[in-house]
């Protein structure tokens, strides 16, 4: 047992982003439209009404559609990562990471989702982007899926719903395996797959309005999701020997709001429903209490023969999350305080302080969902993302004191590292974002997570220039001394 203040040797320092929220470059060098190139920014909503700024429809789609403002859909501007990836991974280098968490845009590579030869210019991004990573002694982990699926699935397919679409994200991933079989070892398959449940149209493509009854749409999309996941497992497998390839989840710690039985009853199922999508991903099949709540909600999946067995077999060889805060559970939640979440919201906890967007700030609840998820699976972990999405403040002399960001980062790699010694297996830790990007939820610029700031507002006016936070040379200290 490690019980000396030390992180493993080959531990994998790094941060993280996600194509749709920092690659710009929406309708360049044939990629085609994605559900993020349509998420409108909404000024003016209350920071924390997740449930108001994901919300889509019809109508929403069809002017977004029509509209070719980067303005108002943010997610087609980014911040042009597509042309400054070079400076962008320069910075990188310079900080030291030693790994660097991105996605792929299918859509890039594929405009529809289902051709059958891929877009070469698009193939040709990521050959630069890799390559530059590896230049600068950077392991690339590539997300296969980060929300962003074609729009014309969406549109002519019913998005994950329907089966031809695990053909099509197969097809994807096999032309990226095979594209970059000698260049990446790490992959990750769906970026918080559970997320279907609380945003069908981001994770799963699926508009409400189009289905008479959207859980059926949800947990079929979700089968097929796990279905693909499965596969990607198998092909990364064969195509790429020696690789590892794990699955995602948003890590939701939920705690009891009272030591009243019912009270821990709730938040006992939160927190089972929150490990389902890991149970279906590490252990091959969908958990014992699965056929109740799918009966009692009236849900039939479609499950072709041999799906079962391509769960069981294909499993994951990590488990990666994301964790930025914990939850509150109650019975009487309704009549209690609410504060928000990572796509979602609970009641408030005294104990803790929340961020400007009322997400609660708890690095000890990073342990225990190290130890909780170790314990019931004992696989290697990898958080993939985690971080402080706040305002920042350039001083008078330029420079941008976020010691907040120091503070959270500081007590979450406390945590992880008694974690550590606790005994749980972690391959590595990267930063959410790790240069600042669109916030996934609200397309808001000024929710800033980066160790690198990016000058740009809300409504796309800046320079983009990068800029270091002091909080850039503090991570580089980090990763220089191995988390001493
Ligand atoms: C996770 C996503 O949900 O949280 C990221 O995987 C996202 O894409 C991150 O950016 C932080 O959320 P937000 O809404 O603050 O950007």
């Amino acid at each position: 047992t490690n019980t000396t203040r030390t992180f493993p040797e080959d531990f994998l320092w790094g941060g993280a982003i996600a194509a749709n929220q920092a690659e710009g470059a929406w309708n360049v060098d044939g990629k085609g439209l994605s559900t993020a190139d349509i998420a409108i920014y909404r000024k003016g909503v209350a920071k924390s009404e997740y449930k108001k700024h994901n919300a889509i429809n019809e109508e929403q789609i069809k002017t977004a559609m029509e509209s070719t403002s980067d303005r108002e859909y943010p997610k087609r501007r980014g911040i042009d990562f597509y042309h400054r990836y070079e400076e962008d991974l320069a910075l990188f280098g310079e900080m030291g990471l030693k790994t660097l968490r991105l996605s792929i845009a299918w859509t890039r590579i594929f405009p529809n989702g289902n051709e059958t030869e891929p877009n070469e210019a698009g193939l040709q991004f990521y050959d630069r982007v890799i390559d530059g990573m590896l230049k600068q002694g950077i392991e690339p982990l590539i997300t296969l899926s980060h929300y962003e699926m074609p729009m014309y699935l969406v549109n002519h397919h019913g998005g994950w719903t329907d089966r031809k679409v695990v053909d099509y994200f197969v097809h994807f991933c096999k032309t990226v395996f095979t594209r970059y079989k000698d260049k990446v070892k790490y992959w990750i398959t769906f970026n918080e797959i559970d997320s279907i449940v609380r945003h069908p149209f981001t994770s799963g493509g699926i508009v409400p309005e189009r289905f008479e009854n959207v859980e059926q749409a949800v947990y079929q999309g979700l089968h097929h999701q796990f279905v693909a996941s499965a596969l990607a497992v198998k092909y990364c497998h064969e195509i790429i020997p020696g690789s590892q390839i794990g699955c995602m989840l948003t890590k939701l710690t939920t705690y009891a709001h009272t030591c009243n039985p019912e009270d821990v009853l709730v938040a006992s199922r939160d927190n089972q429903f929150n490990l389902m999508f890991t149970d279906v991903q590490v252990r091959g099949a969908y958990p014992y209490f699965t056929k109740r709540f799918f009966a009692e909600k009236g849900i039939n999946l479609d499950m072709l023969e041999g799906d079962e067995e391509i769960l069981k077999v294909h499993t994951v060889d990590f488990i990666s999350f994301s964790y930025y805060m914990s939850l509150v559970s109650s019975v009487d939640g309704d009549r209690l305080e609410q504060v928000s979440g990572n796509t979602t919201g609970g009641v408030k906890n005294p104990y803790l302080q929340t961020n400007d967007w009322g997400w609660q700030i708890d690095p000890v609840g990073l342990r225990i969902s190290l130890n909780e998820l170790y314990s019931r699976y004992e696989v290697p972990l990898f958080i993939v993302e985690n971080g402080i999405g706040a305002v920042d403040t350039i001083e008078a002399d330029g420079s941008i004191q976020d010691d907040y960001r120091i503070d959270y980062f500081r007590s979450h790699i406390e945590q992880m590292h008694e974690a550590i010694l606790d005994g749980v297996e972690l391959l590595g830790y990267t930063s959410w974002g790790v240069i600042d990007l669109i916030s996934y939820s609200s397309s808001e610029m000024e929710k800033r997570y980066g160790f690198i700031y990016v000058d740009q507002d809300n409504d796309g006016n800046g320079t983009l220039e990068r800029k270091r936070k002091k909080s850039f040379s503090w991570y580089k200290d980090v990763i220089a001394n191995n988390g001493l």
